[in-house]
């Protein structure tokens, strides 16, 4: 289900689309919080690599003259066009990793959630990503971690009961909101999605990204785990 080394492969998402977008709202509470802090106030470029369905658009496109969002499923971003549009965002069907300074200029942020798990060629990936930094540019990267690379289903079955009843128990989230959670959490071509994907132990992700991106900082947020790193001055 993950997107192959093929540049043509339209990822996963195309079915789940409207699925995934339910799911990221009433879930993004944690990474908005770590981003307002994380994310400079303002500068001239950013760019979102495997933008979705644009959930993050709006909070780039008020710190950032100009935004560039790729993906490659389209569904996702007729999506993020509808619901996020905005005027100094760009939403582009391109691999996020033929995205270039060469052909693209560099970018003072690099911005990507939930999406290298689905790159075969993590290291390459990352080493592109780095290039595509302006000197003093900032790079957050985030993505799920788990204790081991294949999360069997019922886990994530066993998860959405143990959500909706803290989400009612504890009146975390509106009723309606939690049983519409709880939906998207069962719901089959979701938990089809989630259980073909393949990730990275938390030990890992630091000394793969970090080999990268020497000194950055780490931050946990539930199941993710984020990366926060500096340019250097040209
Ligand atoms: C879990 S979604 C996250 C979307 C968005 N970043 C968010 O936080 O809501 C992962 C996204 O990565 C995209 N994706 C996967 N492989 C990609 C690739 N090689 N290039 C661009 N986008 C990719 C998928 O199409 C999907 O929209």
């Amino acid at each position: 289900v993950r997107a192959s080394g093929a540049r043509q492969d339209t990822g996963s998402f195309d079915p789940i689309a409207a699925v995934f977008d339910r799911y990221a709202e009433p879930t993004g509470g944690p990474l908005d919080d770590y981003l307002l802090g994380v994310l400079p106030e303002r500068g001239p470029r950013a760019v979102d690599l495997g933008c979705g369905s644009g959930r993050h658009a709006s909070l780039l496109a008020s710190r950032f003259r100009q935004v560039l969002g790729v993906d490659v499923s389209e569904p996702m971003l007729a999506i993020a066009r509808g619901r996020r549009a905005h005027p100094n965002v760009s939403y582009q069907r391109r691999d996020l990793r033929d995205v270039r300074a060469e052909t693209d200029g560099r970018f003072d942020l690099v911005f990507s959630a939930y999406a290298l798990h689905h790159v075969p060629d993590l290291q390459e990936t990352l080493r592109g990503i780095r290039a595509l930094l302006a000197p003093r540019g900032r790079v957050v990267l985030v993505d799920v971690v788990a204790h081991r690379p294949d999360v069997p289903r019922r886990w994530f079955a066993a998860q959405a009961i143990r959500t909706v009843l803290t989400d009612l128990a504890g009146r975390r989230r509106p009723p309606g909101e939690a049983l519409e959670l709880f939906r998207v959490n069962v719901h089959p071509a979701w938990l089809d999605h989630v259980t073909a994907d393949r990730f990275l132990r938390r030990d890992e992700f630091v000394e793969r990204y970090g080999s990268v991106f020497p000194g950055a900082r780490f931050h946990d947020l539930y199941r993710t785990r984020a990366l926060c790193w500096d340019a250097p001055p040209a």
